[in-house]
């Protein structure tokens, strides 16, 4: 199956903190490859800004390197890489003073889609929208994007939403999760609403519980100062998965355009309970050769680097079901899936022999990206009405070509649908304060109590108590493969 490529109109995106992590190892890479796949039109350019004092080439040479050391197991395209790089252009410049901005405005051409990129921390975005404001550069199609950490709590969130309102509109503001961008999540919605044979099943009468696991095998490595402040609630809960529950439990939009996807979103936000403190567990992994406490260099550290909880949506649809999610570093291996597990046949007429059945839907995100449909059937031969269990399986790459085996990186969809001016897949302000509305009190709870993670071993599936979490229920979690 063959992609169809989309060209977009012409654009100057600037990019603030261009020389950064996130530019070199993301935007830049994922700008480069849909430069290769032609979708860039004629005259769009991108700039990077930083307060680096970099001169154009000196930045060229900088973006050649990355993209090098990012090309994986595929094999650059010299041409085209010096094709990309004459589209590249670099101000010095300072987001708190006036250095560099008179430059930059001269560089950005009137009549073209403008984006600017605020890869830089939060303290940062009031001074540049005031500057972008000051220097006259915001036209009827300027955007902004902005990264998560979107805030800290509901209280910094509103803060930098305030800030963001005082200078754009909503409808200029891309708040990026990046999970939106991939190709399996999007696929969430396509699975649900292009398909009869689901939806009529997906509410409480039908489905027994929905588990949602995103394990990573990779611990915290380089960030070890953000994350001891954030932990795994609100680096991952908060917005990830927060998100895969959202498209896992929304109801049917009527379109598929922003406003409709993300109304929907933002009412199933609003309509999970509270979760009880004994609905969540918190974990920190410890080992011989890695220990969270050793990698942050604190030895009393609370954060956790694990997290597993209960949640309840209180809606006609999801009252009674439960929705389980986990996530973590330092598992056993990456993995994210999402089980749609479904009730029992209300009643057996092959009698007590035959066990208990049950069908479940797992959806594969990453990696192996796929779904595994398990049905009952008879077990072959003799002897009796024996049921036995089995997938039918189907991955992405097998079904839909080789091309599929290496699905696009999110960032490259995230950053052409902000040049087309298109939202779906980015989060409103109000989301982003909902999930922060749910998430604060699960916080405060722990300060209050002074609640310590439960260790549990590097490599493993997380601690003990998480297992408890579902044994209680009398339910068990899916395993984690790699
Ligand atoms: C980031 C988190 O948002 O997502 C990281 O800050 C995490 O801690 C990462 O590792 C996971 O993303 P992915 O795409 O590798 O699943």
């Amino acid at each position: 199956m063959v992609s169809r490529v989309i060209p977009v109109d012409p654009f100057d995106l600037v990019i603030f903190g261009g020389t950064g992590d996130l530019a070199q190892g993301k935007i830049l890479p994922a700008l480069f490859r849909r430069f290769c796949a032609g979708q860039w039109a004629e005259g769009a350019q991108v700039i990077g800004a930083a307060r680096t004092d970099y001169d154009r080439d000196k930045f060229r040479n900088l973006v050649r390197n990355s993209l090098e050391a990012h090309a994986g197991r595929h094999s650059l395209d010299t041409a085209a890489l010096n094709a990309f790089l004459q589209r590249v252009d670099y101000v010095t410049l300072d987001a708190v003073a006036d250095h560099g901005w008179a430059e930059l405005a001269r560089k950005l051409q009137p009549n073209r889609v403008r984006a600017f990129y605020f890869s830089v921390g939060p303290r940062l975005f009031g001074p540049l929208a005031e500057r972008i404001e000051a220097y006259d550069l915001t036209t009827p199609q300027t955007r902004i994007v902005v990264e998560k950490p979107f805030g800290h709590d509901l209280e910094s969130a509103r803060a930098l939403n305030a800030t963001l309102a005082a200078h754009f509109r909503e409808s200029q503001i891309y708040r990026i999760d990046h999970y939106l961008g991939k190709e399996t999540v999007q696929n969430l919605m396509a699975v649900r609403f292009g398909n009869m044979l689901f939806e009529p099943l997906w509410n409480s009468q039908y489905v027994d519980h929905i588990q949602i696991t995103v394990a990573e095998s990779v611990g915290i490595n380089g960030r070890e100062e953000y994350y001891e402040r954030a932990g795994a609630m609100r680096d991952m809960m908060q917005n990830h998965l927060m998100q895969l529950l959202c498209l896992i439990a929304m109801e049917p939009p009527a379109k598929f355009d922003p406003d409709a996807v993300r109304d929907e979103k933002l009412k199933v936000i609003r309509a999970l309970d509270p979760v009880k403190p004994h609905h969540i567990v918190r974990g920190q992994f410890e080992g011989e050769s890695s220990s969270y406490r050793k990698a942050v260099g604190n030895p009393r550290s609370t954060t956790e680097s694990y997290v597993a909880l209960r949640a309840h949506i209180s809606n006609w649809r999801w009252a009674g079901t439960p929705f389980y999610l986990r996530t973590g570093k330092r598992l056993v291996a990456r993995s994210s899936v999402i089980n749609v597990m479904f009730k029992d046949a209300p009643h057996s007429i092959f009698g007590a022999d035959a066990g208990r059945h049950a069908n479940a839907l797992s959806i594969r995100l990453q990696p192996n990206e796929g779904i595994t449909l398990k049905v009952t059937i008879k077990e072959p031969g003799q002897g009796g009405m024996r049921l036995v269990d089995v997938p039918l399986d189907m991955s992405f790459a097998e079904a839909l070509g080789a091309e599929n085996q290496d699905p696009p990186d999110a960032y490259e969809r995230l950053v052409m649908d902000v040049i087309r001016g298109n939202q779906t897949l980015f989060m409103r302000g109000d989301e982003v304060e909902a999930a922060w509305a749910w998430t604060d009190p699960i916080i405060a709870g722990w300060q209050a109590r002074g609640d310590v993670p439960k260790p549990y071993e590097s490599g493993s599936t997380g601690p003990g108590d998480a297992e408890l979490l579902m044994k209680r229920d009398g339910r068990r979690w899916q395993g984690i493969n790699p």
